[in-house]
């Protein structure tokens, strides 16, 4: 069964979306397989996914569950090319690597020998290698390959600068794999369930009728996910609600500012309330503190009061305010794949957020 967690904060633009697109990313970089339900009445992160058409949206499933079947409405995400593109990269990239360390095996006694050695002895070593890894390497490399070179044209972003487009500049996300995930072999995967303004319907059903229902669109459905991720809206509305509901985890994201830490008070309190009048319970809930500036007076003394008020539900690391990350998500790109170096250190801490989250 994968994780399921919601992001919430009954305050708005605190970054709950990016939030959600960068744990997605941190996912996605260690090879897991996502699900990002997007409840949010615009969309957000649908739009930084580059869905792709198709699937129907979570509003209309939503209002009548029992006509819909999730697992068939789930669409992939632009970054899934991306993310393949990166594995076959690499997967060539070692193979060409075991290439050259063959070729610098010491001569043997016989040169005559030694040539109908090595005429052989690629496929030979091929073959042994492939079955030492448990599968047939090349077969899986030659179908991915084609596979991706396909797939890659159907979600190609428009840059409106071209310098923007990390595409353009290969090497530095072959780095930056390296640095995400040097032994990389299985392709993680983002998938979405859409949003669309046809969620704001759902806040005139009773609360009765409407806080079972994204949990039973969920139920047997997900199973092939190691994570799925529940971006919700500014409100605790039904919409909300029901992302608690379906949740085993909800992260509340707060900025370090007065307005902020008022409303994360205000958003686990509500946590408590829904626990207390439902019967679902959340399992845990933390504080991911979001946007924080190097050297702000004000952001040290919100963090601190933050931990005085919250103590252990903070999780560690929060993140920092990171000038690259509107033009990353302008791009509908992961911010782990983007070629900065500048990206690296913003990325690093999704991911340490990420597994202190599955710990
Ligand atoms: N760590 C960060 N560094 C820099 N910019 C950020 C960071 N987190 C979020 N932002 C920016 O802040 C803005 C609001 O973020 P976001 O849309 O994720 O918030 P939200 O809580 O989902 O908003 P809403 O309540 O409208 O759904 C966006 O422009 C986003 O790019
Ligand atoms: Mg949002």
């Amino acid at each position: 069964m994968p994780l399921l967690v919601s992001i919430s904060s009954l305050k708005g633009g605190v970054g709950k979306t990016s939030v959600t697109l960068g744990l997605a990313s941190a996912a996605l970089a260690a090879d897991m397989r996502v699900l990002v339900v997007d409840m949010d009445p615009h969309g957000d992160a649908s739009t930084g996914l580059a869905v792709e058409d198709g699937g129907t949206d979570v509003g209309t499933m939503l209002s009548r569950p029992k006509k819909f079947t999730l697992s068939e409405e789930i669409v992939p995400s632009g970054w899934n090319a991306l993310a393949e593109k990166a594995v076959m990269e690499r997967q060539l990239q070692n193979e060409a690597e075991d290439f050259a360390e063959d070729d610098e095996e010491p001569d043997t006694e016989d040169p005559a020998e030694d040539a109908v050695d090595t005429a052989e002895g690629s496929a030979i070593d091929a073959d042994s290698r492939a079955e030492e890894d448990g599968e047939s390497n090349y077969d899986e490399l030659d179908e991915g390959y084609e596979y991706v070179t396909e797939d890659t044209s159907a979600v190609e972003v428009e840059y409106e600068d071209e310098t923007a487009n990390p595409d353009l500049d290969t090497d530095s996300v072959d780095e930056h794999q390296e640095l995400t995930n040097p032994a990389r072999s299985r392709c993680g995967s983002v998938d979405v369930v859409r949003g669309s303004a046809a969620t704001t319907g759902l806040e005139s059903l009773t609360l009765k009728k409407a806080l079972p229902r994204l949990r039973q669109l969920l139920d047997g459905e997900v199973e092939d996910y190691d994570l799925v991720l529940i971006d919700c809206p500014p409100t605790l509305g039904r919409l909300t609600s029901m992302a608690w509901a379906a949740s085993d985890r909800v992260i509340s994201i707060a900025e370090p500012s007065l307005f902020s830490v008022a409303g994360t008070e205000r958003t686990l309190r509500a946590i408590a309330r829904f626990e207390q009048n439902s019967e679902y319970s959340v399992g845990a809930a933390s504080v991911v503190i979001n946007k924080v500036q190097d050297n702000n007076p004000e952001h040290n003394y919100r963090i601190e009061e933050m931990t005085t008020l919250f103590g252990e539900l903070v999780a560690i690391p929060s993140l920092p305010e990171f000038e690259s990350f509107q033009r990353i998500q302008g791009s509908a790109y992961p911010v782990h794949f983007w070629p900065e170096p500048a990206a690296q250190d913003f990325a690093q801490k999704l991911t340490d957020l990420l597994e202190g989250l599955l710990n």
